[in-house]
């Protein structure tokens, strides 16, 4: 949930795009300013918000360990709206997108993928994620993130795509390992928490290293 600026250019890509993920992964896109597709799992759906998303996001990322080592997530029903308003209107300019996580068999969403453009168009990216800790370890991070990370190399059009996680937070650095991104440097005290500044790890996947791996093993879940 990190403060995403604003940008006033649109990005011209084309995003007519059919991509065929492996595993029985699908993924059909129009144009993803309009609405995102949905995503489909084993495990897991990804989708564009809801407003009616709101408690429950509420109830699994507003708690203390899911918070811990990410901007502060609103504390209301009505913050997580106002919150979801603004991812649509973020995904309209074209600045952002935001999938919702909804465990297979469910339609609650658990948690979040967020991405954001760092230039205009899109060639540089961040992405963030926060899932509720009732489905920590249970393989949903795995899988979606790499829908999500498929969906912004070969649908939004990113080349390099960034994340930071606080150097103390163990499950982020270690789900952002195992997906294979790689660790470029630690940003020293960059991210305010709590009064406290905190070192931060810089992990980045390369869409061509995406590609070269997806090769060898697929879009499949470990
Ligand atoms: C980050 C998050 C989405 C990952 O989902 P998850 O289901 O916990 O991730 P996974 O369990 O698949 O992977 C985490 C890995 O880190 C490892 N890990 C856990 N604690 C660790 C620690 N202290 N040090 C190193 N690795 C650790 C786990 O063992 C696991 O690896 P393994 O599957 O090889 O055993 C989830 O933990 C979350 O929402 N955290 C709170 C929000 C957050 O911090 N977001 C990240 C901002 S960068």
């Amino acid at each position: 949930m990190e403060k995403m600026p604003f940008r006033d250019e649109n990005p011209t890509m084309n995003v007519q795009a059919v991509i065929e993920a492996a595993s029985g992964a699908s993924v059909t896109s129009t144009d993803w300013r309009n609405g995102l597709p949905t995503l489909t799992g084993s495990k897991l759906t990804l989708r564009d918000l809801r407003l009616s998303d709101a408690p429950s996001l509420l109830a699994m990322l507003a708690t203390e360990e899911v918070a811990r080592f990410i901007s502060p997530p609103p504390t209301t029903v009505e913050g997580f709206e106002r919150f979801i308003a603004w991812t649509h209107r973020e995904r309209a300019a074209g600045n952002y997108i935001c999938f919702a996580v909804v465990p297979e068999g469910t339609d609650t969403a658990v948690g979040l993928f967020q991405v954001r453009q760092l230039e205009p168009g899109f060639g540089t990216a961040e992405w963030g994620f926060a899932i509720g800790s009732p489905y920590w370890g249970s393989g949903i991070f795995v899988e979606g993130a790499k829908l999500v990370v498929n969906f912004a190399f070969e649908v939004i059009g990113v080349h390099r795509l960034e994340a930071r996680a606080a150097v103390q937070n163990g499950r982020g650095n270690g789900a952002l390992r195992k997906l294979g991104a790689v660790q470029e440097g630690v940003l020293r005290k960059s991210f305010l928490r709590n009064g406290e500044y905190l070192d931060q790890v810089l992990w980045t996947i390369m869409d061509e290293d995406w590609r070269q791996a997806k090769a060898v093993w697929g879009v499949t879940v470990h």
